[in-house]
């Protein structure tokens, strides 16, 4: 691999208080050069010209849906992958839903193993907290954590049994590992297609009220409390959750939590003539959430930012919404839906790149400590991207087998143009131009 020098883009790396024009030299794999200094004089490297480009640690996705194995029809590790690439990650969490779930040695192994195959950059899987994600006994945990597993999750269900829930804490501490916890209370949202309000009533579809994601976390919020386990909340959704989990880290309680591009940016509105591709669990909220929601982000309520992609089939979603799949296919996206916030003064770039990068590593913790950094001597993982690049979404042009998406033609501003993973390219942009040297 030759040596790869990017020049003169805005580098910002929050892990080291970064924010400067600089350049960027990438030798066999590693950070060998970062500054405003000219790079040493070498010979037969190529040039990346990043002017006007923002240069920054590859994104962690600590939130997602590979599918496989059991329905690579929705997707499959390499195009999963390749479509985080294109979205700018270079690590991603793949939730244990599959079929089989990973609930188990073998399962987990079989997940690394293709992500080493075939996958452009690294999958770390998370595991089930319940056998069979049936909620009624615990996983074996200990057997799960030797796999390398990053967390345990049950999530598109949550743990119903609120003495298993505290039974899964409870033990995970030994581990170390965080219960990532989808927080719904089943029996307020059973049946529910969207959120609950006047725009459920108008379109005649049932509704999932906020207080079923507020009732479950206020539960897990006291057994985290009670356990003294780690707990992460994924996808929060509700004005009333931002609250709760800001009280809980005034007490101490070992809580972090994840919001979603979708929940950031787009409303309930968006089921109105019944786009199933707008159908999605927890569902499309308010303006008034969305506004906690970027509160939250930028008071550190919410830690970080990740996808949840869940791609589905066309015939998933091509049908009455009572009908259709949960789910948004979230990674190709994700950048250019989150720089919205930063166009319109909500969120700054600084902020957005940490809750993309510093901040999900410091949740994976001290074994991945080399991620979501370009510090000197870390493994090159960088991402580069055009802040004010305006482009069209279209679903045909996407890695993912899951088009389903409600941004289908849309303009964003803010394009990834290179994902680099281990110093290699995973993904380029057209209109980039790498020049070779010496
Ligand atoms: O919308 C969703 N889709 N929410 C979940 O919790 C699960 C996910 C899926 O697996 O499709």
């Amino acid at each position: 691999m030759k040596p790869l020098l990017i020049r003169g883009g805005r580098i910002i790396d929050p892990s080291q208080n970064m924010d400067e024009i600089a350049n960027l030299l990438i030798t066999e794999g590693k950070i060998s050069h970062l500054g405003r200094e000219k790079t040493p004089p070498q010979s037969g490297y190529d040039v990346l010209e990043a002017q006007g480009l923002i240069v920054c640690p590859g994104f962690i996705d600590l939130h997602c849906h590979l599918r496989d194995p059991g329905y690579e029809e929705k997707e499959t590790i390499a195009s999963g992958t390749q479509a985080a690439a294109r979205g700018g990650f270079t690590t991603v969490c793949c939730m244990p839903n599959t079929s089989p779930p990973l609930d188990n040695q073998p399962t987990v192994d079989y997940v690394k193993s293709k992500a080493e195959a075939e996958g452009v950059i690294l999958v770390l899987p998370i595991g089930c907290i319940t056998k069979g994600r049936r909620g009624e006994e615990l996983a074996e945990m200990g057997e799960l954590a030797s796999s390398g597993v990053i967390g345990l999750s049950d999530d598109s269900s949550p743990v119903v049994n609120s003495r298993l829930m505290r039974q899964a804490l409870d033990y995970s501490r030994a581990f170390g590992l965080p219960i990532i916890d989808h927080c719904e209370d089943m029996a307020l949202t059973e049946g529910g297609q969207m959120n609950e309000g006047i725009i459920s009533t108008k379109l005649g579809l049932q509704g999932i009220p906020a207080a079923a994601e507020e009732a479950a976390l206020a539960r897990d919020l006291a057994l985290a409390e009670l356990t003294g386990a780690k707990l992460h909340i994924a996808h929060v959704s509700t004005e009333g959750s931002i609250g709760l989990i800001r009280c809980a880290k005034e007490k101490g309680i070992r809580v972090s939590a994840e919001v979603t591009p979708h929940h950031l940016t787009l409303t309930e509105e968006r089921a109105i003539g019944y786009d199933t591709n707008a159908k999605v669990n927890p569902p499309l909220r308010t303006i008034k959430d969305i506004e906690a929601l970027i509160g939250g982000l930028n008071d550190n309520v919410i830690d970080i930012i990740a996808t949840d992609h869940a791609p589905h089939t066309e015939a998933d979603k091509l049908c009455e919404f009572a009908l259709a799949e949960f789910g948004i296919s979230g990674f190709e996206t994700a950048l250019g839906s989150l720089m919205s916030l930063v166009h319109d003064g909500k969120l700054n770039l600084y902020t957005l790149i940490a809750k993309l990068t510093y901040e999900p590593a410091k949740i994976l913790g001290d074994k991945y400590q080399k991620l979501g950094t370009i510090a000197l001597g870390s493994p090159a993982d960088v991402t580069i991207f055009d802040p004010d690049k305006e482009w069209v979404v279209d679903t045909k042009d996407f890695a993912s087998k899951g088009k389903n998406t409600p941004l289908n033609g849309s303009v964003l501003k803010g394009k990834v143009m290179a994902t680099i993973f281990r110093g290699k390219l995973v993904c380029q942009d057209n209109s980039l131009k790498i020049e070779t040297l010496g």
